[in-house]
């Protein structure tokens, strides 16, 4: 059943957020070609020198992990059993990168801001590996150290070696999560529930799929496909078995598209009528276009140029047929004309995808929640206008926050008496006060908002 690994759409992590939000996993760094890898091409490095280097660079750079972890990984071509170790590595200590900075900065002669980025993930790894993936002590601290003097660190080895071993029995007790997000949630949905979302962003998430309808059935492609799993709540998706998702059975088919069961749940809770037409107006990596493309006639639009490219690509592997235009939601052309039905995936704070996008935790700021939700309300205002009367626009977020979702709907509905929220009929799934609701659980879906709102006139 697998395919020979070929370069193409790596498509390993899920369906990604915005220019707000990280990249989709498949989206290659813009401008990167073969031969300009940071990661010495020439020689194949060892799984935690080349966690050491990628976390590096993300702290460096402030690059988005999944992309810099993908470009490493195609660049390298670890086998399967390296990759999950890279993986497991840059992911995990980033989850736990509170604890392992707290744990590291007690026993450090000099403040974490003043250790070198290789050196500091150096030790990260370490300390990660020794209580998060209970390596013995001595091998935790030899294989790190050895990796330290492989990324050409030999000066720093006594310090890591040193430190490392300095370290307690067991990490400082903590959710991974900074105070202010723990509050917050806590303060909106109650200890209960923010226990379990914090738990659930710990945890590394399945890779899920929906499949394309225009080509095959879930029973079909789990049938065909040894290890899948059909997913809870979502009628249209299946957890893919593990390895290179585009190595597996139906991709280049484009029997399925990588993407979170609750953005899946977006497409289906949209309950958009058969050949309506629709616009797409943020549309960029294509989940939701392609998904709504199996049944209608879609435009998408996405103000980065540079994302359309992975839009059209994944449009003609699933077969389904996209206009693609360059496009500010802010001010969408005129020209565009009316629609049946505006779907607006809003840039979002992305708190929703904690456990795919770890790095989130450490960047985002209690204050950009108003700013992202004052520009939300921005896109809303344009992408109304593109509405028929009689129309439908769907407002949908990959966040947990009420400012970016309930709460900015209600807003928009006062100052909007032309329109009114339409929970749709029939859904095989339960809505929320008639909104599209997930929280980060035990029912493993990333956190998404959406609101199906009616032009009346
Ligand atoms: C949440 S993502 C969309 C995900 C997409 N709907 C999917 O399902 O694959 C938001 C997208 O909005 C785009 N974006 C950000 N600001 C925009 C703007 N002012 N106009 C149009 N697109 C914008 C980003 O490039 C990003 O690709």
């Amino acid at each position: 059943m697998k395919k020979p690994r070929k370069k193409g759409p790596a498509a390993k992590k899920g369906a990604a957020p915005i220019s707000e939000r990280p990249p989709g996993p498949s989206s290659a760094p813009p401008g990167r070609q073969r031969g300009q890898s940071p990661f010495s091409p020439r020689r194949s490095q060892s799984p935690r020198a080349l966690a050491i280097n990628i976390l590096a660079r993300v702290r460096a750079t402030d690059a988005f992990l999944n992309v810099v972890l993908d470009a490493a990984l195609d660049e390298h071509r670890p086998d399967a059993r390296d990759a999950a170790l890279v993986t497991e590595l840059c992911y995990g200590s980033t989850r736990r990168q509170l604890q392992l900075d707290e744990a590291i900065a007690a026993v450090a002669d000099r403040k974490l801001e003043k250790i070198e980025d290789r050196v500091l993930a150096a030790l990260r790894i370490g300390a990660y590996q020794r209580w998060f993936m209970r390596v013995p002590v001595h091998a935790a601290v030899g294989a790190t150290v050895e990796a330290v003097k492989e990324v050409g660190l030999h000066r720093a080895t006594g310090f890591v070696n040193a430190l490392l071993r300095k370290l307690g029995d067991e990490p400082p007790k903590g959710s991974g999560h900074p105070q202010w997000m723990v509050d917050r949630w806590t303060r909106h949905f109650g200890p209960e529930k923010t226990a379990a979302m914090l738990e659930a962003d710990n945890l590394a998430p399945p890779v899920v799929a929906r499949i394309n309808s225009t080509r095959t059935t879930r029973d079909e492609l789990l049938a065909a496909l040894p290890g899948a799993k059909a997913t809870t709540v979502s009628p249209v998706g299946v957890v893919l078995p593990s390895g290179q998702p585009e190595e597996l059975y139906g991709f280049t088919e484009g029997l399925w598209q990588v993407q979170d069961e609750a953005a899946q749940l977006v497409g289906l809770y949209a309950s958009v009528p058969k050949g309506a037409r629709v616009l797409d107006a943020c549309a960029a990596p294509g989940g939701k276009s392609c998904h709504l493309a199996e049944t209608c006639s879609v435009v998408s639009t996405d103000v980065h140029a540079h994302k359309l490219t992975k839009i059209r690509q994944e449009a003609e592997r699933l077969g389904v047929k996209l206009e693609v235009h360059k496009a500010d939601a802010a001010k969408l052309p005129e020209a565009l004309g009316e629609f049946d039905a505006v779907l607006l995936d809003a840039p979002c704070s992305g708190l929703g995808t904690l456990r795919r996008h770890p790095e989130l935790r450490w960047r985002r700021r209690p204050e950009d929640i108003p700013r992202l939700a004052s520009l939300q309300r921005a896109l809303l205002e344009s992408c109304q206008q593109r509405v028929k009367p009689g129309g439908l626009l769907v407002y949908a977020v990959c966040t947990t926050e009420p400012e970016e979702g309930a709460d900015q709907v209600e807003l928009f509905l006062r100052s909007h008496p032309d329109f009114t929220a339409e929970a749709p009929q029939g859904l095989s799934f339960p809505t929320w006060q008639g909104y599209l609701r997930t929280l980060p659980g035990p029912e493993g879906m990333d956190g998404f908002f959406a609101a199906r709102l009616r032009k009346m006139y």
